[in-house]
């Protein structure tokens, strides 16, 4: 937003035959979102604004052609320009009851108006949509975090822990998410980066799985599967949030044509595992393992470790004896579930395609077929396969939240440790250097995923 001088002023009051002083052809009430076309609307076009200590307004762009419309606002008193980047722009600051809006040159662009006393309405959100995994033809994506999981601490004497499991608790009201997805040759970062424009250029995938899921990090996330994609091919992905608050972008890439792994997702007792594992193809009609399909020979097992694990932490004085000044035993059974996790499920993966120029390398491992995998529970599968290690982080995270007496211990760089984990990604490679890895985290917003971090 800026300002104008008196001379510009007066030159826009020239250009515009005095488009302020004009007649308001219509009012936009205080927290309303209003569509105009120029193609219908006059040119200049006055919007009446109503009065207010605090009002924003905001436009944005909702046509991919390129126009050259501009946004001229008075408050009563001063005139200011609404300056746009990426294709929306927005004031704030008092007004009073004869504040208007002039549109000029609108052309046949079609533009969004948001009047508002309570701040910002068209956005970029500084939280991205967080990518699961894929497949060939499919992938499980995540929306930004909308809410946090609220659970009171369990106190001494009556100290409890969650059944290894418990479903997941009735989800907090979700703001509306719409996923845009399409391949790199639509172009979706040259468009304008608002809701408008981008919701209508999704042109990928369809929705198999459309719900809301807490992640094991107790952030509540809506999560889609889609599938009917294209192999070997560099998506961009955004989360658009009530219509007017875009999130993105973000990349992933889809495996080969040949990728022989399904993916599992939607598992209470893992709730953050959501990628590819060595498995043969669910049964029609499921398009992906969740935990209705799972076998249970793999699912048993597993909740009997964490049954296990609970009754043995448990023999602590949870919420009495401190053993840290920071994680208490919740914490210790949070980070011990996430690493049995990644342990338990195998994840698949393969270098990724422009390989050659990705550097730091994917901590992944081949798998001969008719091997067994580390879980023994994990049927041996008659393919062959990448495995890609999960980050040493996950093993550290339970070592440092967990008391002294279980005996975890996380196997050390110097001896082997990337024969099971990757190592060096996320923390340096060094002991007790936290935060100096090449790479800082286990994926990016690009679509490079180093190690398994779930
Ligand atoms: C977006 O799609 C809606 C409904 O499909 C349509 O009414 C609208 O004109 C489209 N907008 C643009 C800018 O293409
Ligand atoms: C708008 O109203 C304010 C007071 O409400 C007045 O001072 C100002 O002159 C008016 N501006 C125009 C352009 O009519
Ligand atoms: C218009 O905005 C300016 C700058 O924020 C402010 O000083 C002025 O009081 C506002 N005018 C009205 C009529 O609210
Ligand atoms: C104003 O915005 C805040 C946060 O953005 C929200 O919590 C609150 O409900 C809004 N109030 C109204 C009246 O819309
Ligand atoms: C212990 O806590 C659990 C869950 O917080 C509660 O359901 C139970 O009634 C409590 N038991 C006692 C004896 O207070
Ligand atoms: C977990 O509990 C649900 C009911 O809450 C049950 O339907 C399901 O079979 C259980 N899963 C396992 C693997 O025991
Ligand atoms: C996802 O579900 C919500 C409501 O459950 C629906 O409004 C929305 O259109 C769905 N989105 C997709 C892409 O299917
Ligand atoms: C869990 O504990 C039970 C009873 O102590 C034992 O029979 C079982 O083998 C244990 N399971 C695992 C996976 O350690
Ligand atoms: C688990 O069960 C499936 C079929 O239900 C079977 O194919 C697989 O071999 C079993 N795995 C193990 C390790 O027993
Ligand atoms: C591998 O096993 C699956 C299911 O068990 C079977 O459908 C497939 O034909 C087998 N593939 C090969 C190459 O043996
Ligand atoms: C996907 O495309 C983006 C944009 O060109 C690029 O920055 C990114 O590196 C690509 N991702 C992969 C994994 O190749």
């Amino acid at each position: 937003m800026r300002m104008l001088t008196p001379l510009q002023t007066s030159f826009l009051c020239l250009s515009s035959a005095c488009a302020v002083l004009a007649q308001a052809q219509q009012s936009l009430p205080l927290n309303s979102l209003s569509t105009f076309s120029g193609s219908s609307t006059s040119n200049p076009a006055t919007f009446g604004l109503p009065a207010s200590s605090s009002l924003t307004v905001s436009v944005a762009i909702c046509s991919s052609q390129a126009s050259s419309e501009s946004f001229f606002l008075t408050n009563g008193s001063d005139i200011f320009e609404i300056e746009l980047e990426s294709g929306f722009g927005s004031w704030t600051g008092p007004s009073s009851n004869n504040a208007s809006l002039v549109v000029e040159s609108a052309g046949q662009s079609t533009f969004e108006v948001a009047v508002s006393d309570n701040g910002t309405i068209h956005e970029i959100l500084d939280a991205l949509p967080l990518f699961g995994d894929s497949s060939a033809n499919q992938a499980i994506l995540f929306s930004p975090p909308f809410a946090f999981e609220t659970t009171t601490n369990p106190t001494y004497p009556n100290y409890t822990l969650p059944l290894a499991n418990s479903s997941l608790p009735e989800a907090p009201p979700s703001p509306t998410f719409d996923l845009v997805l399409a391949p790199l040759s639509a172009r979706l970062t040259s468009l304008p980066q608002t809701g408008c424009s981008l919701a209508n250029m999704s042109s990928a995938g369809t929705v198999g799985l459309n719900n809301t899921w807490l992640r094991g990090s107790g952030e509540w996330r809506s999560q889609w599967l889609v599938e009917g994609l294209s192999p070997e091919t560099n998506y961009t992905a955004y989360v658009i949030q009530d219509q007017v608050k875009v999130s993105g972008p973000i990349y992933f890439v889809t495996k080969s044509s040949n990728f022989p792994c399904p993916l599992v997702h939607s598992l209470p007792y893992c709730p953050s595992t959501a990628y590819a594992v060595p498995l043969d193809p669910p049964q029609s009609p499921a398009l992906a393992y969740d935990a209705t399909s799972l076998p249970t020979n793999i699912s048993d097992p597993l909740l009997q470790y964490m049954t296990n694990f609970t009754t043995m932490l448990l023999t602590f004085g949870c919420g009495r004896d401190l053993y840290s000044p920071l994680q208490t035993c919740s914490d210790c059974r949070r980070e011990y579930r996430s690493w049995l996790c990644s342990v338990s499920f195998p994840r698949c993966s393969e270098p990724s395609p422009g390989s050659n120029a990705q550097a730091p390398f994917s901590a992944l491992q081949p798998q001969p077929s008719g091997v067994s995998p580390r879980n023994p529970f994990f049927p041996v599968v008659n393919y062959t396969y990448n495995s890609l290690l999960p980050c040493l982080e996950v093993c550290h995270a339970v070592d440092r939240a967990c008391p002294y007496f279980l005996g975890i211990s996380c196997p050390v760089p110097q001896f082997n440790a990337d024969a099971s984990y990757g190592v060096g990604f996320i923390d340096s490679g060094d002991p007790g250097v936290v935060g100096q890895g090449t790479t800082g985290m286990a994926q990016d917003r690009w679509g490079n995923v180093w190690c398994n971090g779930n």
